[in-house]
């Protein structure tokens, strides 16, 4: 009977010094988890960068990513589209992205670290809609000097090829170019300056 005692109680305090190392292994557990979640939490809303495949991009085509909750437009230009873009510079409102949202790498004639892959944030600087990739030339409804580019459907502004805006439509600005580096040949990632960018 005593010996039940004894055990009764070192069970007791077992079972008591059990919880107290659970209760304290569950914080340990915790803090981690939770330290753990907020940088992504935190990389998520500040827009964590996004790696993009253009391994399938066509010359003419274009594909769009996500990132930061916007659309990243990858537009794979043509010689033949890359040939618009000096002639279009008297038609255009900041021809050189002077006043425009660009890295200092892709304030080019072309705005792009590669000539033939434009990446720019599809979203208009006028009031926010979406444009329409609009690479055909000279079609009815934009006109026979249409040489390829971006038209917003809301209230009319057009872009070149290399996502400047034209004069004489509301958009104040080019479209912006997100930071962005190649990883590859076929892989790119948005969000993310290249290597020695200023
Ligand atoms: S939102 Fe694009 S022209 Fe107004």
């Amino acid at each position: 009977m005593a010996n039940d005692g004894v055990d009764k109680s070192r069970r007791r305090f077992l079972v008591a010094a059990t919880s107290v190392v659970g209760a304290a292994g569950a914080v340990a557990v915790a803090v981690p988890f939770v330290s753990s979640m907020l940088p992504s939490a935190r990389a998520r809303s500040a827009g964590a960068p996004v790696e993009g495949d253009i391994s399938g991009l066509e010359p003419g085509q274009m594909v769009t990513f996500q990132w930061r909750g916007k659309p990243v437009w990858v537009v794979y230009r043509t010689e033949e589209m890359l040939k618009t873009l000096p002639e279009l510079d008297d038609q255009l409102r900041d021809p050189n992205s002077d006043e425009s949202d660009q890295p200092e790498y892709c304030k080019n004639e072309h705005r792009s670290i590669k000539p033939q892959y434009l990446v720019t944030i599809g979203i208009c600087t006028h009031l926010g809609c979406a444009p329409t990739y609009r690479p055909d030339v000279a079609p009815a409804d934009l006109g026979p000097d249409w040489k390829g580019g971006f038209f917003c459907p809301c209230h009319g502004s057009r872009y070149d090829l290399a996502a400047r805006v034209y004069q004489g439509v509301p958009a104040p600005l080019n479209l912006p170019i997100p930071p962005h580096k190649y990883l590859s040949d076929t892989r790119i990632l948005i969000g993310v300056d290249q290597e020695g960018a200023a």
